[in-house]
């Protein structure tokens, strides 16, 4: 099989796979777990952009959706929020579930999804001989090579790389952001991710990005721990910023993580946060703070905009 549908296998398997039964925080965090630092500074940004119309993709248990919503309703502000979570782990009040993101056809207002480009199954090629070709798995525990199928998926291979590279792409990722932008009639599609530019891919993971968690360890063997780990992958920005331009969007923020948190006003988010708390509380939040903007280092903000000036 193709190492996606291995992926759709361990990862999204509607009784077995990881996503539909492990809980963020098991084997890693995201940034949605810090005591609403990250969503009240998106709350804030968003709210400086007149939205009015979220729709959250991949909204895991919910945590920025509710914050974002608390975060409107302190301000007095009107919001209509929409989640789309393939991997269904309950509902959360206050917001409209939907089935399919088609349902929200001409939306105006903005798509966001954090980790989530990441969470999407993705093929892995290797560079042999002054060509292309994918690795397959065989048996659930090893890979092999074969030729491609599909030559369409061509076009977003790089094209001049060293003998022997893997180079991990999600081609469902891609059709992912195709139908947001197609739904969207005006407004954003934010992204919130871990990666690198091209280049910087091609430098850094010469044997490709592929990374597992499991109970807060990094491993590289997707076939240990099936269903127990999860397996992603470091998003190329390149890739999904010249797919977006393409498309017709305008790439109108591009920062990483904690440059995006402290210019849309964290800090005074932290301030407002810890106002009434004791010194060691307080010393906490500020503990998280500092690890949201730096720890998060390879994290980008992108935000494309269609049809909507800033
Ligand atoms: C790493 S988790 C991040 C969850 C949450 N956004 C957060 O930051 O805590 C990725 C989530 O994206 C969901 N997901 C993956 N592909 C999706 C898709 N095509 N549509 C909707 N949700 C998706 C997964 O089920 C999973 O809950």
């Amino acid at each position: 099989m193709r190492f996606d549908e291995f992926l759709s296998e361990v990862l999204y398997n509607s009784e077995k796979g990881y996503y539909f039964r492990k809980r963020i925080g098991e084997d890693y965090y995201t940034a949605t777990s810090f005591e609403k630092l990250f969503s009240w500074t998106f709350g804030k940004y968003f709210i400086k952009l007149g939205i009015e119309n979220i729709l959250e993709i991949g909204f895991g248990e919910g945590h920025f959706a509710r914050e974002v919503i608390e975060f409107y309703r302190l301000h007095k502000k009107n919001i209509n929020y929409y989640v789309y979570e393939r991997a269904k782990r309950g509902y959360i009040n206050d917001v409209m579930h939907i089935d399919s993101i088609i349902q929200l056809r001409n939306f105006e207002g903005v798509i966001f999804q954090n980790e989530v480009l990441d969470a999407i199954e993705f093929r892995r090629f290797v560079f042999k001989n002054g060509s292309w070709y994918e690795l397959y798995v065989k048996d659930m525990k090893e890979f092999y090579i074969q030729e491609i199928e599909d030559t369409e998926v061509l076009e977003y291979l790089p094209k001049e790389v060293n003998e022997g590279l893997i180079y991990d792409i999600s081609i469902k990722a891609l059709e992912l952001l195709k139908s947001e932008y197609e739904i969207l009639k005006r407004g954003f599609i934010v992204i919130v991710d871990y990666g690198y530019e091209r280049r910087e891919i091609l430098e850094r993971f010469p044997n490709g990005s592929l990374t597992c968690y499991y109970k807060h360890r990094i491993l590289d063997n997707p076939f240990e721990n099936l269903y127990e780990q999860d397996i992603t992958y470091f998003i190329d920005f390149t890739l999904i910023k010249d797919f977006l331009k393409k498309l017709g969007m305008t790439l109108v923020v591009d920062k990483s993580q904690g440059e995006f948190l402290i210019e849309n006003g964290v800090l005074d988010i932290a301030e407002f946060i810890t106002r009434n708390m004791s010194e060691y509380e307080r010393f906490k939040i500020f503990n998280k703070l500092k690890s949201l903007v730096l720890d998060f280092y390879n994290f980008r903000v992108l935000v494309f905009s269609k049809d909507f000036l800033v």
